[in-house]
């Protein structure tokens, strides 16, 4: 057993979850894989135990399911080894906004936000008390950019921003790091999973590049990391920005341009 926090990856059965499950063994902390095929956790926890010696639980569970959810949310309460949760698990939107169910809303809406939220909020009280741990949630660039039409998708990755951000100014005074960590298309089974063809992308970052670049954020202990973004001082005037426009509200009255029709 190792003598830093154990970290609780969701998703962690391929692709981004799976290679921070690979850094965080290789950095010697213990895990907690979660995520619906057993079969493939199991064979990851065992090639990682052999590569690593450090421990690993396999959670099986579907987070848009409320039960399993429940379980996992009971983990990260009870389980006072898991200091850190990289909330990773999440799905991409097939089809535009005319061509979804209410079903397929449910669930990419259940899974990218609900569980994502829920699991943040069971750790939080635990990691706060301790004055110490991180929560890093996957967002993505989609959440910046309404015109990459998959809205609904866009749509859960901007509230994992908001949140992330809204909890980085709750618990970073209580010693909690929070991270939002924004990929551009990086080359995992999601592409695939959501019907649509990564070969036909002019640019994709390979999933060992994003993790090893987002753990380097993570080190720093930044509060948004985007792994794509050559250009920082971008990020840094969007940001700026939106802080300006908060500046000019003045909530007694409405603007001037909207006091005539003309
Ligand atoms: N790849 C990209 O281009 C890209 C870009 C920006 C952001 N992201 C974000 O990165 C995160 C990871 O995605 P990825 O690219 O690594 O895709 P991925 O290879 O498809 O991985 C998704 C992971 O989530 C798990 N998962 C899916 N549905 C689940 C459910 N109902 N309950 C529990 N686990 C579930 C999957 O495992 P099981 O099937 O075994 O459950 C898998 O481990 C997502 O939040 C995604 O939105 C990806």
């Amino acid at each position: 057993m190792s003598n830093l926090p154990a970290v609780l990856i969701t998703g962690a059965s391929s692709g981004i979850g799976a290679t921070y499950a690979q850094r965080f063994a290789r950095r010697g902390h213990d895990l907690v894989l979660v995520a619906r095929d057993k079969a493939r956790l199991d064979a990851l926890a065992a090639q990682l135990r052999d590569e690593s010696g450090v421990a690993i639980d396999v959670l099986q569970a579907d987070l848009t399911q409320a039960d399993d959810l429940a379980r996992v949310e009971q983990r990260l309460i009870e389980d006072t080894r898991i200091g850190v949760l990289i909330n990773n698990a999440g799905m991409g939107q097939h089809g535009g906004f005319t061509q979804q169910t209410a079903a397929s809303l449910d669930t990419l809406i259940t899974l990218n936000i609900t569980a994502l939220t829920r699991l943040a909020a069971a750790i939080a009280p635990r990691l706060t008390q301790a004055g110490e741990g991180a929560i890093v949630n996957i967002g993505s660039v989609v959440g910046l950019a309404p015109e990459l039409n998959m809205t609904v998708y866009g749509a859960t990755k901007a509230f994992v921003l908001f949140l992330s951000q809204g909890l980085h100014l709750e618990l970073g005074p209580k010693g909690v790091y929070v991270q939002a960590v924004l990929p551009a298309a990086t080359r995992t089974e999601i592409w695939q999973r959501s019907g649509m063809d990564i070969d036909a992308l002019p640019e994709v970052m390979e999933v060992g590049d994003l993790v090893d670049a987002a753990l380097v954020g993570y080190d720093r202990r930044e509060l948004v990391t985007i792994p794509p973004l050559h250009v920082a001082e971008r990020w840094e005037a969007l940001d700026g920005a939106r802080r300006l426009l908060l500046s000019d509200l003045r909530q007694a009255q409405p603007a001037e341009r909207y006091k005539t029709l003309a």
